[in-house]
């Protein structure tokens, strides 16, 4: 039995969501989650990683400082999932670790970089479990984005012999899966998605996010501001590419919003927010998988119905559902995807696919602290 542990944050910075998987062998496609935990970051733990995506004095030591904090968070998500699953650490070949992202810089001069804060060597030592981390500079060296990484995972996952399907992950950013009829394996970030919407509704409401969608819901979107917002050159740029909270954060919002000149309700402003994504979204998937009429929605962005009804608006003619129907609940898909990259560094096998990340050719990812 393949024993993996996988673990994502993500740029929604709501939390840890940590798996246990495990396969007959390293080389067997079936697979079976033994065992989920989601545990949010400290609200100071959140504080300071959202802090840091942006630049500020003093910023080298604390991000030493905050990666070994996410280690001690990773940490104690894993013990919550050993205990849960009755699981020995010894009966676990490695965990595939994400870390947290507060830099993504794919077009910096002098080569592309993304920096995901976490202290590999401090989990590994803490948990006593290998730990296969930093997943994403390896495809940068070789001259892709670095991101998306779950195409491959997606294609293992969800792929269909002779169908053309499209996987959407609602994170803090939405990235798209594109699997191709023929058996090609694209995909990229099309834009923002829960960064704004929670931002928006945080600042606002001083909630964590809009429940279901349902203050999006009550507001009307408004056309100008959506189509200056998706005037931004991202949304016109041809894959592969990525995006971060570089881009898309409050200030993005608020620059577009004072153009406007008159002040607009915040619900309205919402409801924007979730017709950008909806918009953004659907563009990309009729330019880039014109044949499918299959999309599959995951990430935590899959529980705001009010999004996936303006999604399903824009799409006419496909079926829009959660992968749910395909046996893996959409909360779990990111952090299964890193125990199976995890699976993949173990075997040697390439991690990353090509024709989404942009680079040069497969490539192993991850590197390992072993015990
Ligand atoms: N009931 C809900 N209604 C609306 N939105 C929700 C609900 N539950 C969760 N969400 C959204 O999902 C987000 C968390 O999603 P998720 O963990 O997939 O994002 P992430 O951490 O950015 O992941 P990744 O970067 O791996 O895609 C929350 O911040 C929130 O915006
Ligand atoms: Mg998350």
């Amino acid at each position: 039995m393949s024993v993996y542990l996988g673990l994502m944050s993500g740029t929604s910075l709501d939390g840890i969501d940590a798996v246990v998987v495990s396969w007959p062998n390293d080389d067997a496609p079936a697979m079976q989650v033994r065992a989920h935990v989601h545990q949010p970051f400290e609200p100071s733990l959140r504080e300071r990683l959202l802090g840091l995506n942006q630049s500020q004095p003093g910023e080298l030591e604390d991000a030493a400082a905050a990666a070994l904090a996410v280690a001690q968070a990773y940490g104690d998500a894993i013990d919550a999932l050993l205990a849960r699953a009755s699981l020995q650490r010894a009966e676990v070949r490695a965990a595939g670790a994400h870390g947290q992202t507060v830099r993504h810089r794919p077009h910096a001069q002098g080569g592309g970089f993304s920096i995901q804060l976490l202290n590999g060597a401090l989990l590994a030592e803490r948990c006593g479990i290998d730990v296969v981390c930093d997943f994403r500079s390896r495809d940068l060296a070789a001259g892709g984005q670095g991101a998306p990484l779950v195409p491959a995972f997606h294609a293992d996952r969800f792929g269909a012999a002779g169908q053309a399907r499209a996987v959407l992950n609602l994170g803090g950013i939405a990235n798209v899966t594109l699997l191709h009829a023929d058996g090609r394996v694209g995909g990229c970030d099309t834009g923002p998605a829960n960064a704004l919407l929670d931002a928006w509704a945080g600042e606002q409401l001083g909630v964590p996010y809009d429940d279901q969608g349902q203050w999006a819901a009550s507001g009307k979107v408004d056309p100008l501001l959506l189509q200056r917002m998706l005037a931004e050159p991202y949304f016109q740029r041809p894959p592969p590419k990525s995006t971060g909270r570089d881009l898309f954060q409050l200030s993005w919002l608020e620059a577009h919003l004072a153009t406007l000149g008159r002040p607009l309700a915040a619900a309205d402003v919402q409801a924007t927010l979730a017709e950008l994504t909806a918009c953004s979204v659907a563009d990309a998937l009729q330019l880039h998988l014109p044949d499918s009429r299959e999309l599959w929605v995951c990430g935590g962005g899959a529980m705001n119905r009010h999004l996936l009804g303006r999604l399903g608006l824009r799409l006419a003619g496909w079926q829009v559902r959660t992968t749910d129907a395909l046996g893996l609940p959409p909360q779990q898909v990111e952090a299964v995807a890193f125990a199976w990259l995890a699976r993949e560094f173990t075997a040697r096998r390439a991690g990353n696919r090509p024709e989404a990340t942009g680079a040069r050719g497969p490539r192993v990812l991850g590197c390992l602290y072993p015990v």
